[in-house]
């Protein structure tokens, strides 16, 4: 195996999560625009999705920090940093990170948000290696958070149906054990995807006026057929790389955890890398696309179901608008 030059390695040392009461079924959809629950399963594997009624992104990334806290018996006072994987901030500045730091009571904590779609969660995860690898920092959380819904046109049947509302948070702590933890890791950006998946106002290209609204520049567009090829492509492409970076078949992976856009892209990623379906994680039918949030919502749920060994290869891979993608090759630390 490919390794980094590192006296300690990252270990995720706990999970927790929130998703918001309210669901959205595919029955609800057909009340509102013209789709069916058939086609919502079949292209997508979707059937319903939460929803935050109340509150911003903070909301959702506080109450999933706070459940990995409880469950992992840690003083708020002792987290180094905090960063927020998230598109759907409660406002431009201060970042979502302070918010959740003071809601909290993370008095030493320092923290930022990191932008990177879909593939917000691995990225931040990567930078959070890196504050741990360096020496830098003893305990760092990492959350995805996004409330989807605020930043979603349910005129448009194309997206709607996509999307969901939750946050789920890790926690990273260093061990001398080089063999466990955070192995390898690619990621990757490319701006020339730029325009088939975005929200086009609201920035500083774009401020807010009459006019953007009146266009519905505040919302999600998407081309879906050309990110769903570009999807295709990319996330298998990176895992089969991080396979080959780590030294790992198919054989030797314990869970393939991807992002949730599209059951079809997950099982085409799977069939890439020679992995049996059972091996992969899958939790898209409950909760739909939660953008930053469905990778640690995935690894949340299969741990606690007890389904994750301590020394397990576990593979996450995502791909998201920027175009943003890549993979982590992670070995499980926890017993
Ligand atoms: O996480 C960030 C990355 N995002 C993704 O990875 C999402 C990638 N894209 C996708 O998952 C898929 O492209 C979609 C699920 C968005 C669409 O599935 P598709 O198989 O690519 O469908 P399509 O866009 O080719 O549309 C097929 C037909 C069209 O009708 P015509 O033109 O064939 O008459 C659409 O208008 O399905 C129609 N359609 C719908 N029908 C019922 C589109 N949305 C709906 C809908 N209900 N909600």
């Amino acid at each position: 195996m490919q390794k980094r030059n590192k006296f300690r390695t990252a270990v995720i040392t706990g999970v927790g999560m929130y998703v918001p009461e309210k669901v959205l079924d595919n029955k609800y959809f057909e009340s509102i625009i013209d789709t069916n629950d058939e086609w919502i399963r079949a292209r997508t594997g979707i059937k319903e999705r939460r929803i935050l009624e109340e509150g911003g992104t903070s909301i959702l990334a506080t109450k999933a920090i706070e459940d990995l806290l409880e469950s992992t018996n840690t003083d708020p006072l002792d987290i180094d940093a905090i960063i927020v994987a998230t598109v759907t901030p409660d406002m431009l500045f201060p970042a979502t990170a302070c918010l959740v730091q003071d809601n909290i009571g993370a008095k030493n904590a320092w923290g930022y948000d990191l932008s990177a779609a879909c593939s917000g969660f691995i990225f931040a995860l990567q930078s959070g290696t890196s504050l741990i690898e360096s020496g830098q920092c003893e305990k760092v959380v990492v959350v995805g958070a996004d409330k989807m819904s605020s930043i979603i046109d349910y005129t448009d049947r194309n997206t709607c149906i996509l999307f969901g509302d939750g946050a789920s948070a890790v926690l990273l702590e260093p061990s001398n054990d080089l063999d466990i933890g955070i192995q390898n890791s690619i990621l990757r950006t490319d701006g020339s995807g730029r325009d088939v998946l975005r929200m086009k106002a609201g920035g500083s290209l774009h401020p807010a006026s009459h006019e953007t609204i009146d266009n519905r520049e505040h919302f999600v567009y998407q081309d879906g057929k050309s990110v769903f090829k570009a999807a295709v492509k990319g996330m298998a492409d990176v895992a089969v790389e991080i396979m080959e970076k780590s030294g790992l078949t198919g054989e030797d992976i314990a869970y393939l955890v991807p992002h949730q856009a599209n059951l079809r892209i997950i099982d085409a990623t799977a069939r890439r890398m020679g992995i049996n379906p059972e091996r992969v994680t899958i939790n898209i039918e409950k909760y739909g696309n939660t953008t930053a949030a469905t990778i640690p919502l995935c690894l949340t749920e299969y741990y606690r179901d007890g389904k994750f060994k301590k020394g397990d290869n576990i593979i996450l891979s995502a791909f998201g608008g920027g175009f943003t993608w890549g993979a982590v090759h992670l070995v499980w630390g926890i017993e």
